[in-house]
């Protein structure tokens, strides 16, 4: 979509994979408060996003839609204000159905109404979801509310979340800035990694200018997997350029998870302007599970990871060849988790002893001479 977003991954939080409907307005409050004291905003983590439940269980008599007045007295205006006022930017959440997954009105026949409502209220980004959708075909849901959005007068992200369900690789990027191509993660090891392996299907697909793919937000820091599990789970969605979208509680986050979520050198290989979704690249060991995934950078530069889905340590070798590179070609590799140069000038191939479930993480920079050149 090319309304001028997502010429890198959005960045932000939103509500839903830690908090589900337990949200209000203190919380996203003080979320953004969290956002800037952590220093977590200036390292590009703008999106303040609200998900389900954030509305009454019916709209107005005039039809709108209205905050609940439990959990949101103030309203979303208020709030978007707030936000605004830390220079970070307000998700507001609806559904292409008649109603949301937690049965609050839906936006399905109302797109034009609920779009200039958002935007009065100075929504910067819309999460629009897929359930009670009557069964219609997404291709005639999804492109009214951009129809919507677009006449809104505001310039508003648009976050396809359809699930993957009709492929939407196939014709969201005229739709929206990113789709889903997943049904929803959880905090576990194996939802991670299968969902890692679904979008990774739809590499090809991914580009700057507002299509990316989205394997769903982040579970880092809600305590369902290892430290090395959510090393790799961040590494691998940095790398396939998915969305940043942080999903825990950052008022509380452990000092390991703020770690994780702040590697600036990870977040650049997310960020970086040439745009090109990582994948899966070289699989060895049991059920192949000793994987290499890598992609290229700007500056003819390349990320690759080590990534050992095994349950026992072991060493894995990325070899030239799976990365497209000449066996001679001299390369420097720097460790994005350590923070440092390991080599200078490897040849071939490069190998790491990995632990089970870790994930370690390198750009390679190759030499522009080689030495046959001189
Ligand atoms: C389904 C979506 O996939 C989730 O991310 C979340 O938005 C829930 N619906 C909310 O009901």
């Amino acid at each position: 979509l090319k309304n001028g977003l997502a010429q890198t991954p959005q960045m932000g939080w939103n509500s839903w994979n830690f908090f589900g409907c337990n949200i209000n307005e203190t919380v996203i409050k003080e979320t953004a408060n969290a956002l800037i004291s952590t220093g977590l905003a200036d390292l590009g983590y703008v999106y303040v996003n609200i998900d389900d439940c954030w509305s009454s269980a019916a709209r107005d008599s005039k039809g709108r839609l209205v905050p609940d007045p439990e959990t949101f007295p103030s309203g979303i205006k208020a709030l978007a204000d707030y936000v605004h006022g830390k220079y970070l930017k307000l998700g507001i959440y609806s559904d292409a159905g008649v109603f949301t997954c937690e049965v609050r009105p839906g936006s399905l026949y109302h797109e034009n109404d609920d779009a200039e409502l958002f935007a009065s209220w100075g929504a910067d980004y819309l999460k629009y979801d897929n359930c009670y959708n009557l069964g219609i075909s997404p291709l005639e849901r999804y492109p009214p509310m951009r129809e919507a959005l677009n006449a809104s007068g505001r310039t508003i992200f648009y976050s396809i979340c359809e699930w993957g369900v009709e492929d939407p690789a196939l014709w969201a990027r005229d739709v929206g800035n990113s789709w889903r191509t997943t049904d929803d993660i959880n905090d576990s090891w194996v939802s991670m990694t299968r969902i890692a392996d679904l979008n990774d299907k739809w590499a090809d697909y991914a580009g700057p200018g507002g299509w990316n793919a989205d394997p769903d937000m982040l579970e880092v820091g809600n305590g369902g997997m290892s430290y090395q599990e959510y090393r790799a789970h961040f590494s691998i969605w940095a790398l396939m350029k998915a969305p940043l979208l942080i999903g825990c509680d950052i008022r509380n986050m452990t000092a390991e998870t703020f770690e994780l979520l702040s590697n600036k050198e990870v977040i650049a290989v997310n960020q970086d302007p040439l745009g090109v979704q990582g994948r899966k690249i070289q699989l060895s060991g049991p059920e192949g599970c000793h994987q290499v995934w890598g992609g290229p950078l700007s500056g003819h530069r390349l990320v690759v990871a080590l990534w050992n889905r095994c349950s026992r340590a072991s060493i894995i070798t990325a070899r030239w060849e799976s990365l497209g590179l000449e066996s001679s070609t001299s390369v420097s590799i720097q460790d994005l988790w350590q923070h440092e140069e390991v080599a200078e000038n490897a040849v071939s191939s490069f190998s790491s002893w990995v632990e089970a479930h870790n994930c370690h993480m390198y750009i390679f920079t190759p030499w522009s001479i080689s030495i046959s050149d001189i």
